[in-house]
């Protein structure tokens, strides 16, 4: 089965002309250049995807591993006035989408582990990065939603400090054109609708912390609680060992390596 990226593949998938579509072979990364098409007045539902980047940004200034022909690096314009979901959950309705697309090909129970990194049989095989462009008149007029995809990487491909965390889809029988088509259907599904409750009890049921003990740092000084909700914002919820109850509104937790087990 071939499984060349191709823009006309995934629009004769999507059936859906709201989304105008550019396949780039090579590109340094394609939040950047999203960014600027976006600077350029390129309207809502503009995606740009490509077969290898060759700077692949993650979250917290990380990169993220883009190899050639065996990934899905792709960036979604969105303009907040454009949908109906509370444009500060765009993050987690991505993740939703894609877990649901990854349900409905191979895996039976990926999860999410706040905020966006999709994990499927311990290994994390998707990260997401949503970036907002400010306009001094209109404040975040542009949000790109940058989601990234191990789809048949192999493991031996990845760097050593991937090599125990990151794995791949390997869905037995679908294309990446099948995949990025179907998780632009769901991802507009999602924000089209406004029921940000709905989204976040389908986000918590995917969740990968929720009840489980985990640390963080905030301000350089280590915590560890348990994670006890994602509330309205997207927030996650810590009880700490006290008793006091923190949000955390961004960062990173960790989980023992005990909670990868057993999912
Ligand atoms: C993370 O794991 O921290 C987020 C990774 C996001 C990667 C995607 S790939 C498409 C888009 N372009 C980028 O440079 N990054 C995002």
């Amino acid at each position: 089965m071939s499984d060349t990226i191709s823009k006309d593949k995934i629009n004769s998938l999507i059936c859906d002309t709201s989304y105008n579509i550019t396949v780039l072979e090579t590109v340094n990364s394609t939040n950047l250049y999203l960014k600027e098409l976006a600077k350029n007045n390129s309207p809502h539902g503009t995606v740009v995807i490509a077969n290898k980047q060759t700077n692949g940004r993650g979250r917290l200034g990380r990169e993220f591993f883009s190899p050639a022909d065996t990934g899905i690096y792709m960036s979604v314009l969105i303009q907040p006035d454009k949908i109906k979901l509370n444009s500060g959950l765009l993050t987690i309705a991505a993740g939703v989408a894609v877990c649901r697309v990854f349900k409905n090909l191979c895996c039976d129970r990926p999860l999410i582990k706040w905020v966006n990194d999709i994990f499927v049989g311990g290994k994390k095989v998707c990260g997401i990065l949503a970036e907002g462009l400010t306009n001094p008149s209109q404040g975040i007029n542009n949000i790109i939603v940058g989601i990234g995809i191990n789809v048949t990487t192999a493991v031996t491909d990845f760097p050593d400090e991937l090599s125990n965390i990151a794995g791949s889809l390997f869905p037995e029988d679908a294309t990446r054109n099948e995949i990025v088509a179907k998780i632009l259907t769901e991802f507009k599904k999602l924000y089209t609708d406004n029921d940000s409750g709905e989204l976040i009890e389908e986000y918590k049921s995917l969740s990968l912390v929720i009840n489980k003990e985990i640390s963080f740092v905030i301000n350089g000084k280590p915590h560890t609680g348990t994670a006890t909700d994602i509330n309205m914002d997207g927030n996650l919820v810590v009880t700490l060992k006290n008793g006091e109850t923190i949000t955390l509104k961004s960062g990173e937790v960790s989980l023992g390596s005990r909670n990868f087990i057993n999912q």
